[in-house]
Parts: C-alpha cells; sequence; structure tokens
C-alpha cells in the first residue's frame, strides 16, 4: 500500500499476558513478521512482562511501548512507573490517555498533557489516545469532544515534539464491541484531527504526524481502514493478543 506516511500498527495488551505468555505471543509475532519493512510494528505489553519481552525483540523489527506512564520522574508516588523506568528496558512508545485509563482511573486532558510532556523528555514517544463515547457521536459532538480532547491533550507540545508524537483515534464505542467504525467514518474524524493540527501547528507538521484508528480493527477489517488517506495505522487491543490475529493485521495493511 502506497501510503504518505508510514504505518504504525502497535498491540496494546492491556491487563493480559502472564511473562510466559507474553514471551510466547512475541517470539510468535517475530517469527510471523520478521521480513516486515514496510510497517512500524510496536507491542505494549502490562508492566511487568517488559522485561522479558524487551529481550525477545532486542534485534528484531518489533519495537517496544507501555500502557502509562507517570507525569513525575521519581518520588512518592505509590504504583506509579516514571519514564525513566520503562526506558530501563529499551521502551520507545507509551500509550496515554487511553479512553479506558480515563473512565477508570480519571486521567483528565491536563493530566495526558502533562505526562506526554514527561515522555518526549525523556525520549519516549507517546501515543496520545481521544475518541467520543456513543452517546456522544449520537449528539452530532464528535468534533466538539475530538477537538476539545485534542487541544487539552497536545497543550504544551511544541511542533517538533508533536511530530515525535503518535494520535490515536479510538471512537469508545467501538472499543472491545466488535463495533468497528467504517472506513468513512474513520476517515472522516481522522481528517478533521489532521485539519485541527494544521489550525493548532501549521500544514507541514500536521502532514508528518501519524494518526491511528483504534477500535475492533482485526485482520478482515484492517485493509480498508489502512487504504484510507488519513489513516496512518491502528492500535489494536483484543485481536493482538494471539500470534496469528495481530500478525495478519499488519501482513494485510501492507
Ligand atoms: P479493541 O481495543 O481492538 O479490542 O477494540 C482497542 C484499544 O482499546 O486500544
Amino acid at each position: 500500500m502506497d501510503k504518505e506516511r508510514k504505518l504504525i500498527i502497535a498491540g496494546n495488551w492491556k491487563m493480559n499476558k502472564t511473562v510466559a505468555e507474553a514471551i510466547d505471543l512475541v517470539t510468535g509475532l517475530k517469527r510471523d513478521l520478521v521480513a516486515v519493512k514496510e510497517v512500524d510494528i510496536v507491542v505494549c505489553p502490562p508492566f511487568t512482562a517488559l522485561s522479558e519481552v524487551s529481550k525477545v525483540v532486542l534485534d528484531s523489527n518489533i519495537r517496544l511501548g507501555a500502557q502509562n506512564m507517570s507525569e513525575h520522574q521519581s518520588g512518592a508516588f505509590t504504583g506509579e512507573i516514571g519514564a525513566g523506568m520503562l526506558k530501563e528496558f529499551s521502551v520507545r512508545y507509551v500509550i496515554l490517555g487511553h479512553s479506558e485509563r480515563r473512565q477508570f482511573n480519571g486521567e483528565t486532558d491536563a493530566m495526558v498533557a502533562a505526562k506526554a510532556i514527561a515522555a518526549l523528555a525523556a525520549s519516549l514517544k507517546p501515543i496520545i489516545c481521544v475518541g467520543e463515547l456513543l452517546a456522544e457521536r449520537e449528539a452530532g459532538r464528535t468534533e466538539a469532544v475530538v477537538g476539545t480532547q485534542l487541544e487539552g491533550s497536545l497543550k504544551g507540545l511544541t511542533k517538533s515534539q508533536l511530530e515525535e508524537s503518535i494520535i490515536a483515534y479510538e471512537p469508545v464505542w467501538a472499543i472491545g464491541t466488535g463495533k468497528v467504525a467504517t472506513p468513512q467514518q474513520a476517515q472522516e474524524v481522522h481528517a478533521f484531527i489532521r485539519n485541527r493540527l494544521v489550525a493548532m501547528y501549521d500544514e507541514g507538521t500536521a502532514r508528518r504526524v501519524r494518526i491511528q484508528y483504534g477500535g475492533s480493527v482485526k485482520a478482515s477489517n484492517a485493509r480498508e481502514l489502512m487504504s484510507q488517506a488519513d489513516v496512518d495505522g491502528a492500535l489494536v487491543g483484543g485481536a493482538s493478543l494471539e500470534v496469528r490475529g495481530f500478525s495478519d493485521i499488519v501482513k494485510n495493511s501492507i
């Protein structure tokens, strides 16, 4: 597939996989995807598996991501993990502001922006998630909601920092529900996001930022979604938990 930006496909394993299961999964992915050069491939295991997974992906085309991090470097923040700790395991990416963290952990746009700035300061690439609820879409508020999340979650990021970042558009109603956005619905919001980035930054910067789609992506719908002009990759949950499921998404996107 001929794309303006290199596709980036990331697996968000969420709270799944023991260390042994994680090693199995990533070993299978490494074998299946060894020849892929056209796509940036990222896996985001739980914190507890980062150390072992990092050993498996060493010298491979698979990069490592985390699912969250603290905005603080270190100190009295019980239960938190800082960017420096992630870097010990060669983590390159970190998912920030996933809708589950916004919903269950009270994360706000301001917190996401603070975390993004901390990540970038440590040379980690943030994957910044935005997306509307079903009720918001039905009320015709998708653009208002996504626009506000973008403005808030990118607050304080410079142009060059934005270019290091990835935006993930994940309509909440499509996450884990099997209800995927149609390629047209995805493209519409991705184009809206890119236009908003033009307004917030400039044309050249906005054109270089990669925008992933997330929400019930699987091997059978990946190709059509990825063929949309402003869809530059995928953030995959459920289908990233099996070797075949994830590697077929990557292969079908090329
Ligand atoms: P899903 O999750 O692919 O299971 O819908 C996507 C996500 O939450 O990142």
